[in-house]
């Protein structure tokens, strides 16, 4: 057969078949896959050849926003649902151990490693004074110690550290004792945007979206012997928790940060970790 005069119903099979010689296994998996599904959408949405252009544009706009300190296609992959959707096939099955959500894009490596009970927020933080305690165990109740405990948070203002250009605040690392016990002191999280500035902020406006999410504090856990966990805590009572714009709410990470007769806000939470996924040896090839 002649590879050649292919028509809108036998162009795809064509384009698969080219992937043959694909050595990597998952590579062919993930290709084939690809080709297919986008076909069907072309084939779904029938773009003129200006609408394909603006899409390609859009594209193109994205990965000129990005840079070491934004990511507009994080930023894309989360508010379309594709973040959390990943979260829900590799962290989805947690049984009694505590819920994963989106990293986000405003995790830094290398925050300080503080005393326990210290305080995260600079002097001068917008924000109001918080405690927040809590315990670390592993699924059969045992505390874990040792664990590294990184959290990050934006200020009362709605901003992280990196949107600032300021130097790092609000975000530290604590290490766990034997009893797993961890305090420190920061501020009441309040609801802030996602960056809405460049082409995925123009996205939700063009979708009649808000850019909204929950207040939150960041989590990640990394503990000897149990499975890395990045979480947050959401503030029981904020308005956008049915409307987070990166879909990241699950009810058991919402807490109650209350108001102590001191004028603080306290909040508490008991983490359980799974343990490491074994990683099976690779099989011999034949
Ligand atoms: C955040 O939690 O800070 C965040 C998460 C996803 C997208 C944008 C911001
Ligand atoms: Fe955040």
């Amino acid at each position: 057969m002649p590879i050649r005069n292919f028509n809108e119903k036998t162009l795809t099979a064509e384009v698969l078949a080219r992937l043959h010689a694909t050595s990597d296994p998952r590579l062919k998996q993930v290709m084939t896959s690809f080709v297919k599904h986008l076909h069907a959408f072309v084939r779904e949405v029938r773009p003129t050849p200006e609408e394909w252009f603006r899409g390609i544009e859009f594209l193109t706009e994205t990965g000129k926003w990005c840079d070491d300190k934004r990511q507009e296609y994080i930023l894309l992959s989360d508010t379309i649902g594709v973040s959390m959707l990943v979260d829900f096939i590799n962290y989805g099955d947690t049984k009694n151990a505590t819920e994963s959500t989106v990293l986000g894009p405003f995790f830094v490596e290398g925050a300080p490693e503080l005393p326990m009970g210290e305080t995260i927020a600079k002097p001068g933080t917008p924000g109001e004074p918080c405690t927040m305690r809590g315990s670390l165990k592993d699924t059969k109740g045992k505390p874990v110690a040792n664990a590294v405990i990184d959290v990050w948070q934006g200020a009362g203002d709605g901003f992280y550290d990196v949107q600032k250009q300021e130097g790092m605040n609000l975000r530290a690392r604590f290490r766990t004792g034997a009893d797993g016990k961890f305090w420190f002191r920061c501020v009441r999280p309040v609801s802030y945007p996602v960056p809405n500035d460049g082409p995925v902020g123009k996205m939700l406006v063009a979708t009649g979206r808000h850019p909204m999410r929950p207040g939150h504090l960041h989590f990640k856990f990394t503990a000897p012997g149990c499975a890395t966990l990045v979480t947050h805590l959401f503030v029981k009572g904020d308005k956008y928790l049915d409307s987070d714009a990166v879909f990241g709410v699950k009810n058991s990470l919402v807490v109650n940060f209350r108001k102590a007769k001191s004028g603080e806000y306290q909040a508490n939470y008991d983490f359980v970790l799974l343990p490491e996924k074994r990683t099976r040896p690779a099989r011999k090839r034949r």
